[in-house]
This record gives structure tokens, C-alpha cells and sequence, in this order.
């Protein structure tokens, strides 16, 4: 479980402080989206997860950030990154290997996978990422998408409790961004894998996320499960969020007085709910 109480913290360069009096609890085998506009606070947040604040940005850190109990103030990064796997926003600044397999390799053997298990953890991630083609390949002749994905693969081989990913879909095309998704309910519902992951498609991250937190200027402004965050669409809107399209029409139907149930969430639920207004 990750438990953050009355935290604060603003970078040492900061003129103010990037994440104000957050109170969140996340269990273990939840599956959290985070969005917010640009600044808001999302890749603080997951920074305060996996210790890279304050370990790498220090600054002033107030209240306390907990990960299974461990105090991450008093953890060290390395010791964390074995509860939490973490991909990064910048992607390129994660990769530390030549070839797309030494990077997943690297990081198994560091994390002392038993040498009889790597080869079927490194197939089933590549597949499940859908790059077996691209085992043998250069990283740096890979485009951003590709290494996006390499990039979640090579946390994915070392089955981490907790994986945060900030942005992971960011340079990938709709359906490599499902197929990335879809990968992460199959760890979460096989696994039991907490996600914790950043996602500007918020009607992609809607259809797969059970929770939603909203950040804004460092402050959580909405948070529960989806389907209750997404009742408040009239103010995510106001501060600049794309709430998903399938809830705008619901929203319109609602006002229509064409629908009364519950708004819908994905594709399948939106399809119903449009057969039941048309019938
Ligand atoms: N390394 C840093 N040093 C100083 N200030 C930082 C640093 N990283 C972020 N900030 C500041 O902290 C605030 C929150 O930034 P953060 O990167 O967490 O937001 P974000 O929601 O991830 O934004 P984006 O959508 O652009 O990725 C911003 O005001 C930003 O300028
Ligand atoms: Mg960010």
C-alpha cells in the first residue's frame, strides 16, 4: 500500500511547491489513472513513489510518503525500485543498454532473477509489448513509440508489486496505447500488480483505470472511482481536461431526457447505453 499524508514538496529551484497537502492512500492490486494539466504535479507524483524525490530532486518534504510501510525519506531509491518498476516521461533518459534484450537482461540480472526464469520473462514481455521482432535491435535506431514500449517491457520482466508509468502512451498511436493497456490489466487482474499510471488519453485511461486522481497546481481536486470522478465532467472541462467523448453524449442525453442510467465507461457500456436510447 502506498500512503501519502499531509505531503508536500517543492524543488530546491522551485519558486513554489510542485505538490501541496496531498492525503492519498492507494492498495495494493488498485489500478489508478492520474491526470492533471501541464505542471499540475502528475510526475512529482510518481517520483514521491519510486524516492526520486527526494533522493535525486531534493527540495522541501513535508508530511510523509509511505510504500509498504517503508518511509521513502529513509529508503534508499535502489532498495524501492524493487517494490516499484517506473517508467519514465522521458524515456530516452531511462534506457541504459545498446540493445533492446540487454536492457531487459540488465535490469533481471541486477534485480537477481533466478537465471532459469529470464528467457521466459524476457519472450512473454516482449510479446506481451508486442516487440518480439524487435529483440536484437539497437535502441538507438528505434523510434520514440518503440522505445516507449521497450521501456515497459523491461519493467514489466522484472513483475514489480507496484509499476508507475508516466506517460507511457505518449508518442504511441491508438492502438499501441490500447495494446500497451491492455497489457497492464493483464498484469493487474493475473498478478495482482498495482498500477499507478499518468495518461493524457483520459477516455483511453477511463475504459482500463479504476480509480482517477486529478491533480491541479499540486492539488488533488478530484479523486475516487472512475465512474464518480467522471460525474464532475462539467468541472473538468472548466480547468481544461478532455473528459471522454462517450461522457459529453451522455451528458447530452441526460439533458435531452433521453437517458437516466449511470454514465458509461468504455466502449462496451457506451454502446449499450446508445442501443437502450434508440430502442
Ligand atoms: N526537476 C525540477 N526542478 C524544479 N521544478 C520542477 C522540476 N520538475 C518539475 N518542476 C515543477 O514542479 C511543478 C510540477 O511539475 P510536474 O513535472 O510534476 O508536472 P506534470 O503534471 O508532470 O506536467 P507535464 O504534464 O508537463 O508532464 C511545475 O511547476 C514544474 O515546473
Ligand atoms: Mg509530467
Amino acid at each position: 500500500m502506498i500512503q501519502m499524508k499531509e505531503f508536500t514538496f517543492q524543488y530546491d529551484t522551485g519558486k513554489k511547491p510542485a505538490l501541496k497537502n496531498i492525503d492519498l492512500e492507494i492498495h495494493d492490486g488498485d489500478f489508478v489513472g492520474i491526470i492533471g494539466n501541464s505542471g499540475a504535479g502528475k510526475s512529482t507524483l510518481t517520483y514521491a513513489i519510486n524516492g526520486i524525490v527526494p533522493h535525486y530532486y531534493p527540495g522541501d518534504f513535508y508530511g510523509s510518503v509511505l510504500v509498504d510501510g517503508m518511509d521513502t525519506v529513509d529508503t534508499a531509491p535502489e532498495q524501492l525500485a524493487v517494490k516499484v518498476g517506473s517508467v519514465f516521461q522521458d524515456v530516452d533518459a531511462q534506457m541504459v543498454a545498446t540493445y533492446v534484450e540487454d536492457e531487459l537482461l540488465f535490469g533481471m540480472e541486477n534485480f537477481g532473477v533466478p537465471k532459469d526464469e529470464i528467457e521466459a520473462r524476457l519472450t512473454e514481455a516482449l510479446q506481451k509489448t508486442g516487440i518480439p521482432d524487435l529483440r536484437f535491435r539497437e535502441i538507438d535506431s528505434l523510434s520514440g513509440g518503440q522505445k516507449q514500449k521497450v521501456a515497459v517491457a523491461a519493467i514489466i520482466a522484472l513483475r514489480p508489486d507496484i509499476i508507475v508509468l508516466d506517460e507511457p502512451t505518449g508518442e504511441l498511436d491508438p492502438e499501441s496505447s490500447d495494446q500497451i493497456f491492455q497489457m497492464l490489466k493483464f498484469l493487474n487482474e493475473t498478478y495482482g500488480t498495482t498500477i499507478i499510471v499518468v495518461e493524457q488519453k483520459v477516455g483511453l485511461l477511463c475504459g482500463y483505470a479504476k480509480r482517477l486522481v486529478l491533480l491541479e497546481q499540486g492539488e488533488i481536486i478530484l479523486e475516487g472511482p472512475v465512474r464518480e470522478v467522471l460525474k464532475n465532467a462539467d468541472r473538468m472541462e472548466e480547468i481544461g481536461i478532455h473528459v471522454p467523448r462517450v461522457v459529453s453524449l451522455y451528458k447530452e442525453l441526460v439533458q435531452r431526457d433521453l437517458f437516466r442510467g449511470e454514465a458509461p465507461i468504455g466502449l462496451e457500456e457506451a454502446e449499450t447505453m446508445v442501443r437502450e436510447v434508440l430502442s
